[in-house]
């Protein structure tokens, strides 16, 4: 997968993606992470890639023409997704992470300000996604969180597959609780059935531990209503 980011502040995805599993799975060419600074694209003398609303209003407007260079310039077809981050868009979740992962291109723009020029958005935009209901300062950290999730649900990028399979919200539940050595630590005990060594019992406990966990923490993800 490619994922082509257009961003205001290119050094901000330097560190994240220099760590862990990211960064082998760059390495291993799961994915080809390609980070392009959108003030490249200005043609104004002081790289500026904002300005006044027309209509006006408070804050600024990112410019149509640097993201119309920057998109063209990396290149793009039908099959491409190019993702807005904003506040405004659809609710990034687990499901999403393994539909744009049938993707073999993505252009990710990120936004900052009050927003950008409408006619990015109608000319090239196919999908907006946002992280939640929140606004950040730009679409950077947002970008980063969306491109982390998919990339570890690239097959081969996790050492095991089982890793992400059992992942809470894989299966509509949240995970159940894991423990690992010592077996007693200041009198508190990894629970029996666990060391039991019966696998039947195991992922039984552990599917119950699931809907429990699950009823108690996000009752909406079983069709309860919240209270917060
Ligand atoms: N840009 C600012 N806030 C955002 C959010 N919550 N999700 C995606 N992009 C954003």
């Amino acid at each position: 997968m490619i994922v082509d980011v257009i961003t205001i502040f290119p050094e901000m995805f330097e560190s994240p993606f220099s760590q862990s599993i990211i960064k082998r799975a760059i390495t291993e060419e799961h994915i080809q992470l390609n980070i392009h600074d959108l003030r490249k694209y200005s043609r104004d003398k002081h790289n500026k890639v904002d300005d006044y609303p027309y209509g006006g209003g408070a804050g600024m407007v990112m410019k149509p023409e640097p993201f119309f260079r920057a998109i063209e310039d990396i290149g793009y077809d039908k099959e491409t997704e190019i993702v807005l981050m904003t506040p405004t868009g659809q609710q990034f979740q687990q499901q999403l992470c393994h539909k744009l992962l049938q993707k073999k291109h993505m252009i990710i723009l990120c936004g900052h300000y009050e927003g950008i020029d409408q006619r990015v958005i109608d000319q090239f935009v196919t999908r907006e996604i946002s992280i939640g209901d929140y606004v950040l300062t730009g679409g950077e950290l947002p970008a980063m969180v969306v491109i982390d999730a998919i990339t570890r649900v690239i097959p081969g990028v996790l050492p095991k597959q089982e890793s992400y399979l059992n992942d809470s919200f894989q299966n509509g539940l949240l995970e159940h609780p894991h423990y690992t050595r010592p077996m007693e630590f200041r009198g508190l005990k990894v629970p029996d059935v666990l060391l039991s060594g019966n696998h039947a019992e195991i992922d039984k406990w552990r599917h119950n531990q699931s809907v429990r966990i699950t009823k108690k923490k996000r009752p909406d993800l079983l069709g309860f209503k919240t209270n917060n």
